[in-house]
């Protein structure tokens, strides 16, 4: 036995007991007559002394164990005199017999501490050393514990955990495939997928009608604090279910995880309208820890002469209570935020209503006080109050807002990351038009059945149907998106026409589906979690990267392993490839 306890352990109970440590060397004081070793393993901190006076033999041995050697100690427990309140095991220290080096270490390229003066890219070069920090540790056990939640919850409903393959063939859902080639099958190649979309709607024609599964998903796409090319998801899906039934599922899944991992019981969650998101919040996935919602002005504001709202398809703002007695300097930083790229806006309108009850705007020369004073009445705004306005087309104006929208409550510090707001928003639409390509894209994917209320105006009017689908947002994060699925031979056929494709490109990347929906495929619909996404908002997290042990950089590289990398020669013939210079 390297070990009889660890070093979380041991307490005043344990007091003069003989016990034998492992662990890595966290740091060491050399106070002359005695040396302190803070013992680490990931259960916690032990403190071991040495003491010149009755052993200094093995005092001298201490003082040479640098930071992160992987010792052995053994020695008896002792009440300590100078108590550490901030550890569990501070009431006790260890009084040293004897040490053991099982492995020295060179000098880390960072400090192992909460804090740590490692930068990114060095703590991910060197991850496992990254990993034995406190926070990344306490990533872990979160991520960990959210899966065994998952995994309990389901498994009590009578859902069943079933794999499905990762070498398969590409699922169109927005992103780029990331492709394996087939030695034996030359010229071939697998995908690996997107999402197990269509294996879990044929897990359903084949009778599983409870699934899950935490599975790995894999999109070449551009990556962000939100998205790894490699990611996690609980897949789900259910048969004989409409949404309701779909969304009181889920939502007990959410709920269970909210108590057992957050200690918070949460309200039903609400269900918003897509149209309503993207009216009062300009976003399918709106915040809604603060209130500031949108309010449109084109009744109050266009035809008055200036030409900024005249042209304008929209006229929108929001109000920033208690802002009137902003600067000007703060007013023209809002206004270089509305113009950066990514936000996209021309140009930003102001009124303050003063605590006088006077106005004072950026448009004064074209609106005077009781015209200003309509628009406060319609924000519901009161004296100190700042009305922040943008005009323009309505879908980059409603962009542009929903950012101003959520820095204005990171200014005024009213996204609280202790408060979790969820919902769903449901009622997306089927189908986006998609400039570059002259045709509809899925807005979910290929498989979200229609409204059937909205049925009659698929040919007709294809932009205004509504789908059956639904995404889980909290605190203004997509955690989860699903819908309730077509089950019909015919009615999937269509789709892919209406999506461009000709019946023979239908068949031969979705036939195997198609072919399955003429053998008995039940009514079914379901979900998917961004697991990452999850475990980062409970963790408090900005980035999925904090809460994947081995995640890759922005450029989608591994750099501690170096990968990808290139493939000897030899390899490239086997599998008949060749690269051209
Ligand atoms: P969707 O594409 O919406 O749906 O994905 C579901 C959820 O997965 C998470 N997610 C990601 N997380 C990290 N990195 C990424 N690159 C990434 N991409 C997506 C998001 C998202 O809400 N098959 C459908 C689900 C269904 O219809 O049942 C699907 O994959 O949190």
């Amino acid at each position: 036995m390297l070990r009889t306890h660890t070093c979380g352990e041991l307490r005043t109970s344990n007091i003069g007991a003989n016990v034998t440590l492992s662990g890595w060397v966290q740091k060491s004081r050399d106070l002359g007559g005695m040396t302190f070793i803070d013992l680490r393993d990931r259960y916690g901190i032990t403190q071991l002394v040495f003491n010149m006076d009755t052993n200094a033999d093995l005092c001298n041995e201490a003082r040479k164990l640098g930071r992160e050697f992987v010792i052995q100690a053994i020695g008896k427990v002792a009440e300590r005199s100078n108590k550490n309140k901030n550890i569990p095991t501070g009431d006790i220290e260890i009084i040293m017999d004897s040490v053991q080096v099982l492995n020295p270490s060179k000098l880390p390229p960072f400090t192992i501490e909460n804090e740590t003066d490692g930068g990114e890219e060095l703590r991910m070069k060197y991850r496992y050393l990254d990993l034995r920090r406190n926070p990344l540790k306490e990533n872990m056990l979160l991520r960990h514990r959210m899966a065994i939640e998952t995994r309990k919850y389901f498994d009590e409903i009578g859902f069943i955990e079933i794999e499905t393959p990762y070498l398969i063939k590409s699922t169109p859902e927005g992103a780029r495939d990331f492709v394996v080639p087939s030695r034996m099958n030359e010229g071939e190649f697998y995908a690996l997928p997107q999402s197990p979309q269509t294996f879990k709607q044929l897990l359903m024609v084949a009778g599983y009608d409870k699934y899950y599964q935490l599975v790995k998903c894999f999109r070449d796409e551009d990556l962000r604090a939100d998205r790894q090319p490699e990611f996690t998801q609980i897949d789900c899906e259910m048969s004989f279910v409409d949404q309701e039934d779909v969304l009181n599922t889920f939502e007990g899944l959410a709920k269970h995880l909210f108590k057992v991992i957050k200690n918070v019981e949460v309200d039903d969650f609400p269900r918003m309208p897509y149209d309503e998101a993207m009216k009062y919040y300009g976003s399918d996935k709106p915040d809604l820890r603060f209130e500031m919602k949108f309010v449109e002005l084109n009744e109050l504001a266009k035809g008055k002469g200036f030409m900024v709202f005249d042209s304008a398809e929209l006229l929108v703002g929001i109000n920033a209570e208690g802002c009137a007695d902003y600067s000007r300097k703060q007013l023209d930083a809002l206004t270089d935020f509305v113009r950066r790229p990514q936000v996209g806006a021309k140009g930003l309108v102001y009124v303050k209503y003063n605590e006088d009850g006077s106005f004072k705007s950026s448009v004064d020369k074209f609106f005077d006080q009781a015209a200003l004073k309509t628009w406060a009445d319609a924000f519901n705004a009161k004296p100190g109050d700042l009305l922040l306005i943008l005009a323009g087309d309505v879908a980059p104006t409603r962009f542009a807002l929903s950012s101003l929208r959520l820095e204005m409550g990171d200014r005024l510090e009213i996204k609280d990351p202790n408060v979790f707001k969820p919902l769903w928003v449901v009622d997306f639409p089927l189908l986006e038009w998609n400039d570059d390509s002259q045709r509809y894209h899925a807005m979910h994917h290929p498989f979200t059945s229609p409204k059937l209320e909205d049925v009659t105006i698929l040919d007709s009017d294809p932009g205004k149907v509504r789908a059956n689908a639904y995404d889980l947002v909290i605190n203004g994060v997509e955690i989860g998106g699903g819908s309730i699925r077509i089950h019909n031979r015919e009615m999937q056929k269509k789709m892919f026409q209406i999506l461009g494709f000709t019946d023979e490109e239908a068949q031969s990347q979705f036939g195997f589906l198609m072919n399955a929906f003429e053998f008995g495929a039940p009514p079914h619909g379901g979900v998917a979690f961004g697991f990452d996404r999850w475990v980062a908002l409970f963790g408090g997290q900005e980035s999925i990267r904090e809460v994947i042990a081995f995640p890759k950089n922005n450029a989608g590289r591994d750099v501690m392993i170096d990968s990808p990398s290139v493939i000897s020669k030899d390899q490239l013939d086997e599998l008949k490839l060749s690269i051209k210079k």
